[in-house]
């Protein structure tokens, strides 16, 4: 049997990270294992949370507690290194202007500055119109772009706010689509250290 692709689902402290359940669930039927992280915000729309049995939620509560002493896993680098594809699903305004600007002061943005940019990295943007349309949100997508992390546009809709315009998050069905076929494409990967 074909081993099992790995995909890292990261998720921040937009609403639409109530979707996660079922972005997990959809993925794990393709024999897809699948680990999570999450930022502290993002936890809050995730108490009620359902998730397959056995499917990792790491957070920095959990990272900060695996590390006490020499020796101990630094959780944010072994995930970098596990996962074939980084996918961050919803990626909220704060997030999207950290990784711009390569801030990194959670587990889920230390993942992103020590991914290798030979993996995919996607990102989902979701964020209210007026926040979508703010000036400051179209170069720093493109320059995510420019650094080869592919987008998964957001879309118009109703949003979870009572506003209806663009910057809802993509469908799960075409999020998944998408990294089905990134992760398709990777089946001759060559660790980072051993390129040097
Ligand atoms: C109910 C609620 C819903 C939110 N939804 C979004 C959203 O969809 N997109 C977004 O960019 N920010 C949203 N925010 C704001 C973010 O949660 C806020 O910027 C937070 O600091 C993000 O932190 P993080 O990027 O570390 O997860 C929302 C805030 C609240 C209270």
């Amino acid at each position: 049997m074909m081993s099992k692709k790995k995909v890292l689902v990261g998720c921040t402290g937009s609403v639409a990270t109530i979707k996660l359940p079922q972005l997990v669930q959809n993925l794990s039927q393709h024999n897809i294992e699948v680990r999570i992280v999450v930022t502290e915000r993002a936890k809050h729309f995730l108490k009620d949370a359902q998730l397959p049995p056995g499917c990792q939620m790491l957070s920095d509560t959990v990272e900060w507690a695996a590390w006490q002493g020499r020796g101990d896993p630094v959780l944010h680098i072994d995930l970098a290194k596990w996962a074939d594809v980084f996918l961050i699903a919803p990626l909220d305004a704060n997030t999207l202007g950290k990784l711009a600007s390569g801030i990194c002061d959670n587990i889920l943005t230390c993942v992103a500055r020590a991914w290798d940019p030979a993996k995919p990295l996607l990102f989902c943007p979701a964020m209210n119109t007026r926040m979508w349309e703010h000036p400051v949100t179209a170069p720093q997508v493109a320059l995510l772009k420019s650094w080869g992390y592919k987008e998964v546009p957001c879309i118009s809709k109703a949003l979870m706010c009572g506003d209806t315009g663009i910057g809802g998050m993509a469908e799960v069905d075409t999020i998944v689509q998408t990294t089905l076929r990134w992760l398709n494409h990777w089946d001759a990967y060559t660790p980072l250290e051993t390129r040097r």
